[in-house]
């Protein structure tokens, strides 16, 4: 089940992804929003990166204007790792080496056939584990110290 959330700078965008995800038979948890208008990012951002840091979604999409605000939101939710991506290497580098559960993607910033291709890449490519389990490690402990 992949989670999905946009704001109105990436309700256009999630439309194109939500219609990609259901022709793949790809369960999809919808967060909204569902008309083009005008929401803070963070109301969406934030329970897309509970559902996938609870374990209720494996992954999730978070379409804003830019990513970026959804990005710094959802990875305030402990467990979350979320990474804006405009092209390939980036979308696949960031599940082989970070494990990154959550992708942000700028729906004023890529087309959708572009998008679409990060989307695959990003569901479809699995985390390398190694030696970057070490360097989540400490991530994980950040984020518990922090507290
Ligand atoms: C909304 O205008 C815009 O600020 C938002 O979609 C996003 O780009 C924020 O990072």
């Amino acid at each position: 089940m992949i989670a999905l959330g946009c704001d109105h700078g990436g309700f256009a965008l999630m439309a194109e992804i939500k219609k990609h995800l259901q022709e793949k038979n790809i369960s999809i948890r919808d967060f909204g929003v569902d008309r083009p208008v005008a929401v803070d990012y963070p109301d969406v951002a934030v329970p897309v990166a509970r559902a996938v840091a609870k374990g209720e979604c494996e992954k999730g999409i978070l379409v804003c204007g830019t990513g970026i605000g959804m990005c710094i939101a959802a990875n305030k939710v402990t467990g979350v790792r979320a990474a804006v991506c405009s092209d390939g290497f980036s979308a696949k580098y960031t599940r082989l080496h970070n494990d990154a559960n959550i992708l942000c993607l700028g729906g004023r910033v890529v087309g959708p056939g572009l998008a679409l291709a990060l989307v695959d890449l990003f569901l479809q490519t699995e985390f390398e584990g190694g030696r970057h389990t070490a360097r989540l490690d400490k991530i994980r402990e950040l984020e518990q110290s922090d507290r």
